[in-house]
């Protein structure tokens, strides 16, 4: 049992240090299992109080200000803290010596060991596992760091320039110097050291200068980051155009590692990278992987500005260099790709990720006002919805507008630390516009609903729009006040096309825009010839749902003819959940399914359409998930009834489309090499969609086609499209196998395996899943294996919420046994259980029994007592 409950941290509580910190000189003596490190920090006082610095797990040695050393009695270490009572009230320089242990450092936080490469991830609170210090973004100083060595250990990395490096004489070890000339938070600092491979090119900048860029990966595999340095230069000169920002220190490295906790780092500077996020080869990783390379080497690469060069004030600030940078890696895949299927992939990672959060235990404002441990909240939530919301404001301002915004962000607050309030402001001040009431979205936590009602006059040609706007309470936040949201949208008439908006009281609207911000508004459009069909929220333009009265028909129609792609997918996409949801009640009460023919005939003539292109017509096959149905039926849910009703229905449809299904499966064969453009990728996910479902509606003719794929791949795509396409097939598992013996030397395709593994819809995934945790490539210290493989489990919806509480409980086993190796996956994990109470009266039992049981494991930490106790609230 938690011996004492861990304290909650308060945004109202903010205050800044006694102490600035303002310049820190380095030296770490790196040792495998005593790594001795000294710190010399400039400290200037802002006023008279004790030194109060964090430090969690270190050894400490002396402590000295100004060349004296500090007699024991002067200062105090003790709970993760070391206080110096008296300290000057000039500047000074304090200097502290201190060991840490990076070999026994299994949590992957602060300067641990990983393949024998030495690496630090100090995001968010990891610097005070490795040296005392005010360990908080507000703390900004610039750093030299001297890095000292085992001749074996030839490569040493850290911030900023090189300055010089050497060996130490009449000893077997080496040194490297570096520069940080920017100031920056702790949580910035990195340092990697290690026998690996260096791939080099170099970057001319708009104003002419020339950044050497380095990709540091294990040896052997430099012919897997071609991909990798490509998408970088196209990151570095995108930021250039989009945003006027340029890069600004001679270098820029990335180092990949294949043990870390999250997806990669943007240390200043010095990225740190999970490999999975910097290896590729056409043989090796599929578009996906290509695309989330491309998507994630521009994120932390503009987190240089917006994260780096303005940081954040506290925590709690999170969702400003978050939200913010997602929002810039989406801009830049809409630019260097496709606009509308980037929109669609997004809006499906955020209903797949945030809107269970958001509608569950864990949801939680995109800016939260309390926290028990930090890295519980790196969520969908501060990501993807706080990019959601600086997509809203640069649709309520305008695009001009908005770049005019940001530059004055830039100016304004650059090399600070800055709050949400800081960059709101800049967005009113460069538009003129009143953030007040938005101001109420990074506040309210839960998914706003938006209840459509329309009336048509056609007398008066008067189309009436009446918006009722509520969102569920939440925990901490019973009563919710209406919020500002733009709602793009439009009138189709009969022949498809977009009739003019005239608003009674504005006039034509020259954006087709509405904005709703009272709790029930009414808009009335005048002129309307015809009866129209409504299509509202195009491109997604306000993370809501929308619960509107439209008919099936219509549906119909705006899938087949609405001028917005991503409504013509939304359309399909709620006449496919709904059938699933129908499918999934009939299976319960023992009735016949629904007919899906008219939504397989309308998705037939969109297969058919010539102007769509393949990427779309790929979106289009890919059905809702059984988590949304899960989520759609809301109460009360049989996860076996969602599963095969769902299967079911799919399957009934693909019969329908099996000739469509056959002509895409001839018109998208591979006739050149492997290239991840665009054009290709969309070609291979329509292929793969369409031979999924083929295996849906035939399960030989699937399996016969797969193998064909299989013996002689043309990609990785395709060896994990054919896979994929046919793992609910009980007579695949030969193919799984033979994957598994083909790639078993290479460990990300390792983790691809367990995952497949993890996801096999058949009965038994939970004692398929707890016999493979006993495979000898499977390992509990490396995230990524954890994660497909546990992480696998919980994204099987009828697996993990089996009836028998079997997924529960191979889950709850993990967690307690990662509480103990690495706290951080072991939350993780346990965010498996956020949508428990959303299944039926056994299932709920089971769930809330296994996460007592782990409730009371002995030295739980803080990260999973935060996230069960809430779960559970
Ligand atoms: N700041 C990283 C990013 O999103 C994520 C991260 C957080 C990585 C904490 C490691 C630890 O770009
Ligand atoms: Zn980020």
């Amino acid at each position: 049992m938690q011996t004492e409950t861990p304290k909650t941290i308060f945004l109202k509580d903010y205050e800044p240090t006694p102490q600035a910190i303002r310049h820190v000189r380095l030296l770490v003596d790196l040792h495998p299992t005593a790594t001795r490190i000294v710190s010399d920090m400039q400290v200037e006082p802002r006023k008279s109080a004790p030194m109060v610095l964090h430090g969690e797990g270190l050894e400490l040695l002396s402590v000295t200000i100004d060349g004296v050393d500090l007699a024991d009695h002067r200062y105090s270490h003790k709970n993760d803290l070391l206080t110096i009572a008296e300290v000057p009230s000039q500047s000074f320089t304090l200097r502290i010596e201190q060991r840490c242990n990076p070999q026994a450092n299994t949590a992957l936080s602060g300067l641990y060991l990983t393949s024998g490469v030495y690496c630090t991830q100090m995001e968010a609170q990891g610097f005070r596992r490795f040296a005392f210090f005010h360990d908080r973004p507000d703390v900004m100083a610039t750093y030299d760091v001297r890095i000292e060595a085992s001749l074996a250990v030839p490569v040493l990395l850290s911030n900023g320039n090189h300055v010089r490096s050497g060996k130490i004489v009449g000893t077997d070890r080496h040194f490297a110097e570096w520069h940080d000339p920017h100031p920056k938070p702790s949580y910035l600092f990195a340092l990697v050291a290690g026998d690996l491979a260096a791939v080099l090119d170099t970057f001319t900048t708009m104003s002419g200068r020339k950044v050497a860029l380095g990709i540091y990966v294990e040896k052997g595999k430099e012919d897997r980051c071609g991909w990798a340095m490509e998408s970088l230069k196209t990151s570095m000169s995108w930021d250039e155009t989009a945003f006027g920002r340029e890069y600004d220190l001679d270098v820029f490295n990335i180092v990949a590692v294949s043990d870390f906790n999250m997806g990669a780092m943007e240390n200043k500077g010095l990225n740190v990278f999970n490999d999975k996020y910097i290896l590729a080869r056409p043989d090796t990783a599929t578009d996906t992987d290509h695309v989330n390379i491309e998507r994630i080497i521009a994120h932390e690469y503009f987190h240089n500005w917006t994260g780096n060069r303005i940081t954040c004030r506290d925590w709690f600030q999170l969702c400003l260099k978050e939200g913010l940078t997602v929002f810039r890696d989406q801009e830049f895949t809409s630019d260097i790709r496709s606009r509308p299927v980037k929109r669609i992939e997004d809006v499906r990672t955020l209903r797949a990720r945030q809107y269970p959060e958001d509608q569950g235990p864990l949801a939680h404002p995109v800016r939260p006002a309390s926290y028990i441990e930090i890295n519980n909240f790196y969520t969908p939530t501060v990501y993807e919805k706080g990019a959601e919301l600086c997509r809203m404001m640069q649709t309520l301002i305008g695009k001009p507008a908005f770049r005019k915004a940001m530059d004055l962000y830039f100016d304004r607050h650059d090399g600070e630390a800055a709050t949400v309030e800081d960059f709101v402001r800049c967005m009113a001040d460069a538009s003129g516009r009143d953030f007040a009431q938005f101001f109420r979205w990074y506040e309210q936590a839960g998914t706003p609903v938006v209840e459509v009602k329309t009336r048509y006059d056609a007398k008066t040609h008067v189309f009436e729009l009446t918006l009722a706007q509520s969102t569920p309470p939440t925990p901490g936040q019973a009563d919710k006040l209406p919020q500002h949201m733009p709602l793009a949208l439009g009138l189709v008439g009969p022949d498809g096309s977009d009739l003019p908006l005239h608003l009674d009281g504005v006039g034509a609207l020259n954006t087709p825009l509405i904005e709703l911000t009272e709790a029930t508004q009414v808009f009335r459009f005048t002129d309307v010839a015809k009866r129209p069909v409504l299509s509202l929220n195009r491109g997604f333009s306000a993370p809501v749902i929308i619960k509107g009265e439209a008919r099936d028909d219509d549906h119909l129609f705006l899938m087949g003819h609405d001028s917005d792609g991503f409504n013509r997918w939304e359309a399909a996409q709620s006449l496919a959940r709904d059938l699933f949801v129908k499918a999934a009640r009939a299976l319960g009460d023992g009735k016949p399914l629904p007919d899906a023919k008219p939504f397989a005939q309308a998705l037939g003539r969109t297969l058919a359409d010539p102007d769509a292109d393949m990427a779309f017509k790929a979106l289009m096959l890919e059905l809702p998930s059984e988590a949304e149905v899960a989520a759609a039926l809301r109460t009360d849910v049989n996860s076996d009834h969602v599963r095969n009703g769902r299967m079911a229905i799919r399957a009934a449809i693909a019969r329908d489309l099996l000739p469509a299904l056959d002509g895409a499966m001839a018109s998208t064969r591979e006739t050149t090499d492997y290239t991840p453009d665009t054009q290709s990728t969309g070609r291979r996910s329509l292929r793969y969609s369409a031979l999924a479902l083929i295996a849906a509606a035939d399960a030989n003719r699937g399996l016969a086609l797969a193998t064909v794929e299989l013996a002689k791949p043309h990609s990785m795509t395709a060896e994990i499209g054919a896979l994929s396409a046919v793992l609910s097939n009980g007579d695949a598992a030969p193919l799984l196998e033979q994957f598994l013996q083909r790639h078993r030397e290479d460990h990300l395709l390792v983790d691809k395996w367990f995952m497949m593994a993890a996801h096999v819809p058949l009965p038994g995934a939970a004692t398929r899943v707890e016999a493979l945790l006993q495979h000898p490539l499977f390992t509990w210290t490396t995230p990524n294996r954890v994660y497909a493989l546990i992480g696998g489990l919980s994204g099987n919806l009828a697996g993990f919420h089996a009836e028998d509480g079997a997924g529960y409980r191979v889950v709850a086993d993990a967690i307690v046994r990662l509480n103990s190796i690495n706290p951080q996956v072991a939350s993780r994990m346990a965010t498996g259980f956020r949508s428990w109470r959303q299944f039926d009266t056994a299932r709920k039992a089971h769930a809330e029994s296994q996460m007592r049981r782990v409730l009371a494991t002995p030295n739980l930490s803080p990260d999973v007592f935060e996230i069960i106790t809430r779960t559970l609230a």
